[in-house]
């Protein structure tokens, strides 16, 4: 077989991958992580021949690729929040937009001392993690309903030495102690059974279950928003995030719920992703039978 040089192997396999929304990024990454060299090597050995072993290596990762398996899953890495999380198929890959749940969530937690925070369906653990890193004094329960998800986040609670986060099975609150919490946060599953987004091949690879939740994609968001209540301390927040179009109904349930202070962050599209609400220091409070002096203001965006 005739040795190709580097360069020659990226412009090959960028244009082989044409059906990726990010082609160059995907062959940029799966290259350093078949030849096992970081970006200073890349840029600078673009004329340097390949081994057969290695080429042989990357053509097999190219090929993964474009059956749709996610960059993530093949270099078994992806980054949330600066920090290089393990990541395999048991677990959703973490997404760019997670983050804008995680700094909600961060802003909520300036309120309290110590905090005391539940993060529900946890996945790889990137959440728990990076609230963990901001916040030394919180103590982090992590859970979810997958004992192989809940592995994979035990890989990267060690591999970032994350001492304060406990990792729990349940069924959302099922087993958790009552009126614990301070900040209650999740990234639920949230697309709707029928949704023909879940036919693209990326997500055929992710796990049904951190995907899903029953027709109209709410079913989790449900169960979430109608038992946090009882969960979380008077004045703790319930954080989700979710779809750009659920802010209406995710809304709505805060309000049904009796939740105050509701609203909503967005992302860089300007999309509504991530809803918060308050649990009232009173329960007459959400309507609007406000106590005296109750100075409860929302959180500055
Ligand atoms: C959208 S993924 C989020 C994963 C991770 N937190 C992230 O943001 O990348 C949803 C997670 O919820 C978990 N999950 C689904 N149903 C659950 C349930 N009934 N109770 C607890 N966790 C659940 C899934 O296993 C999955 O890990």
């Amino acid at each position: 077989m005739q040795r190709v040089k580097v360069k020659e192997l990226l412009h090959w396999s960028s244009k082989s991958l044409a059906n990726s929304s990010s082609p160059d990024i995907d062959v940029w990454v799966l290259l350093k992580h078949a030849l096992r060299v970081d970006d200073a090597w890349l840029i600078s050995n673009g004329q340097t021949l390949i081994k057969d072993q290695d080429e042989m290596r990357f053509r097999e990762l190219i090929d993964s690729r474009k059956r749709g398996i996610p960059v993530a899953y093949l270099t078994n890495s992806r980054q949330f929040w600066s920090k290089d999380l393990y990541i395999d198929s048991r677990v959703l890959v973490p997404r760019p937009e997670t983050e804008i749940l995680v700094e909600a969530v961060l802003r909520c937690a300036r309120r309290f001392q110590s905090p005391a925070i539940l993060e529900l369906g946890t996945g790889s653990g990137a959440i728990a993690i990076a609230l963990s890193s901001e916040l030394p004094d919180a103590t982090v329960t992590a859970t979810d309903i997958s004992q192989d998800a809940l592995a994979v986040a035990g890989i990267n609670l060690e591999k970032h030495e994350c001492t304060s986060v406990n990792l729990k099975k349940a069924d959302w609150f099922s087993g958790l102690e009552s009126g614990r919490f301070d900040l209650i946060c999740s990234n639920p599953p949230y697309v709707a059974s029928g949704d023909p987004h879940l036919k693209t091949p990326e997500l055929q690879h992710e796990p049904e279950s951190a995907l899903i939740a029953g027709k109209d994609g709410l079913d989790a968001v449900r169960q979430i928003v109608s038992a946090a209540s009882g969960y979380l301390h008077p004045r703790g927040w319930l954080i989700l995030e979710h779809a750009y179009d659920q802010v209406m109904p995710i809304q709505a349930m805060m309000a049904n719920a009796r939740f105050v202070d509701i609203h909503s962050e967005k992302d860089l599209m300007g999309h509504d992703r991530v809803s918060l609400g308050r649990r009232p220091e009173w329960p007459d409070h959400a309507q609007g039978r406000r106590k005296p002096g109750n100075a409860d203001t929302p959180i500055p965006g």
